[in-house]
C-alpha cells in the first residue's frame, strides 16, 4: 500500500516521497523581480519534500500581482534563480517554478509605465489589493485582442524556456485562485463573443494554448497544471464549473503533462472523483490537508501524491516530523508577506535528538 513515505514517479522524474510543498507566495524579492539570497536559503531548507512547487512567479512583467513578487524574464531573474535550483538540487530536491500571471488581480502601480492589467474582459473585479502606497480598490483592466493574447502565450513560453536555463526541475501553470488563466476559464470574468470566450471549449483554449506552447518548448513531462474548482477567491464565479473542469481535464489528452494539481477549498462536487480518472498523469491532491487525511487519501489511491502549504511553510523538516510524530510549528500570519528573513528562514528544525 502506499504511503505518504513511499516513492512515487511523476513523469520522468522519481520522488523520494509524496509531500509535496504547495507553491506560495512570499515576497520576498526586490523590485525588479529578482528575489534575494533569502529565496535560496528558505526553499534549500525545504527540500525534504518529494517535489517543491516554487511561489507563483510572473512570466512577464505584466503578470505582477503583487509587491516583491518574483520573475523570470530577466538576466538577473535567471541568475538569482539559478542560486535557488542549485540550493536545492544540492540537498537532493527537486524544484518546480509555478507560473503566474495575475491577469485583473493586479493594480497599475504594479505594471511597466502604470498599464492596466490584462485581463480577458474589461470587468472589474470586487475587492482591493496591496500596493506600494496601501491597499486600492482593483481597477476595470484592459480586454486582451486576440494579437495580445497571443503574446502573453508567447511570454509564458519564453518563461518556461528560462526556468528550465535556471535550473528548474519543471513548471506548473496556475490556472487557480482567480488569476488571469481561471479568469478565461470562468463565465463571471470571460464576456469575450471571439474564439477566447462564450462557449466551454472557447473559455478553456487560452489554457490549452498555453500549455501546449508551453509543453512544446520544454516537454509536456516537465509541465504541470494547478486548477481549483470553485474556490471563489479574487471574485472569480463560474456558472458551470462541473462542466467546465470536466471539459479542461478531458482536453488535456495527447500534452502528456507530467502531473494535475487539484486544490479544493469546500467545493460542492467531489471533482477529485470527478477529475482524477479523465487525467493520465500524476494527480496530487491539495488544500486543507493534515498528516491523517492525506495519508488515508494516497492509502485509498485517490491520488499519487500530496500538497502541504501552510504546514510545510512552518515546517522545513515537515516530512520529519510527520515521521516521528514531532508537533508541528504554528505558521505566524504576519510574516507571510512581509520582507526579510523574520517568519521566513528561522522556522526551526527538530532538534537532531528528536531525529531518531
Ligand atoms: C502564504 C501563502 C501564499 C500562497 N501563494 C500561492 C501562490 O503563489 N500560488 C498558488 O497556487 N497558491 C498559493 N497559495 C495557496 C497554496 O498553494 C495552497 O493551495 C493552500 O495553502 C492550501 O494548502 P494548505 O491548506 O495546506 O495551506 C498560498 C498559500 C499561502 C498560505
Amino acid at each position: 500500500m502506499n504511503s505518504l513515505f513511499s516513492q512515487v514517479q511523476v513523469s520522468r522524474y522519481t520522488l523520494s516521497n509524496r509531500m509535496v510543498m504547495a507553491p506560495m507566495t512570499r515576497s520576498r524579492a526586490d523590485d525588479a523581480g529578482v528575489p534575494s539570497e533569502l529565496v535560496a536559503t528558505y526553499y534549500a531548507q525545504r527540500a525534504s519534500a518529494g517535489l517543491i512547487i516554487s511561489e507563483g512567479v510572473f512570466p512577464t512583467a505584466m503578470g505582477q500581482g503583487y509587491v516583491r513578487t518574483p520573475g523570470i524574464e530577466t538576466a538577473e531573474q535567471v541568475a538569482a534563480w539559478k542560486h535557488v535550483t542549485e540550493a536545492v538540487h544540492a540537498r537532493g530536491g527537486r524544484i518546480f517554478m509555478q507560473l503566474m500571471h495575475s491577469g485583473r488581480i493586479s493594480h497599475p502601480s504594479l505594471l511597466p509605465n502604470g498599464a492596466l492589467p490584462q485581463a480577458p474582459s474589461a470587468i472589474k473585479p470586487a475587492g482591493q489589493t496591496w500596493t506600494a502606497t496601501g491597499l486600492q480598490d482593483f481597477v476595470t483592466p484592459h480586454a486582451l485582442s486576440v494579437v495580445e493574447i497571443a503574446a502573453v502565450i508567447e511570454g509564458y513560453r519564453q518563461a518556461a524556456r528560462l526556468a528550465i536555463e535556471a535550473g528548474f526541475d519543471g513548471v506548473e501553470l496556475h490556472a487557480a485562485s482567480g488569476y488571469l488563466p481561471e479568469q478565461f476559464l470562468s463565465t463571471g470574468s470571460n464576456q469575450r463573443t471571439d474564439e477566447y470566450g462564450g462557449s466551454v471549449e472557447n473559455r478553456v483554449r487560452f489554457v490549452l494554448d498555453v500549455l501546449s506552447a508551453i509543453a512544446t518548448e520544454i516537454g509536456g513531462d516537465r509541465v504541470g497544471l494547478k486548477i481549483s474548482p470553485e474556490m471563489n477567491f479574487n471574485d472569480i464565479v463560474d456558472a458551470n464549473p462541473q462542466e467546465t473542469y470536466t471539459y479542461l481535464v478531458e482536453h488535456l489528452h495527447g500534452l502528456n503533462l507530467a502531473y494535475l494539481h487539484v486544490a479544493l477549498f469546500g467545493a460542492n462536487v467531489d471533482y477529485h472523483g470527478l477529475l482524477r480518472p479523465l487525467f493520465d498523469g500524476s494527480y496530487l491532491i491539495g488544500g486543507g490537508l493534515d498528516q491523517h487525511s492525506a495519508e488515508s487519501l494516497i492509502a485509498d489511491g485517490r491520488a499519487d501524491a500530496a500538497v502541504f502549504g501552510s504546514a510545510f511553510l512552518a515546517n522545513p523538516d515537515l516530512p520529519e516530523r510527520f515521521r516521528t510524530g514531532a508537533e508541528l510549528n504554528v505558521p505566524d500570519k504576519n510574516s507571510f508577506y512581509a520582507p526579510g528573513a523574520q517568519g521566513y528562514i528561522d522556522y526551526p528544525t527538530l532538534p537532531a535528538a528528536e531525529r531518531v
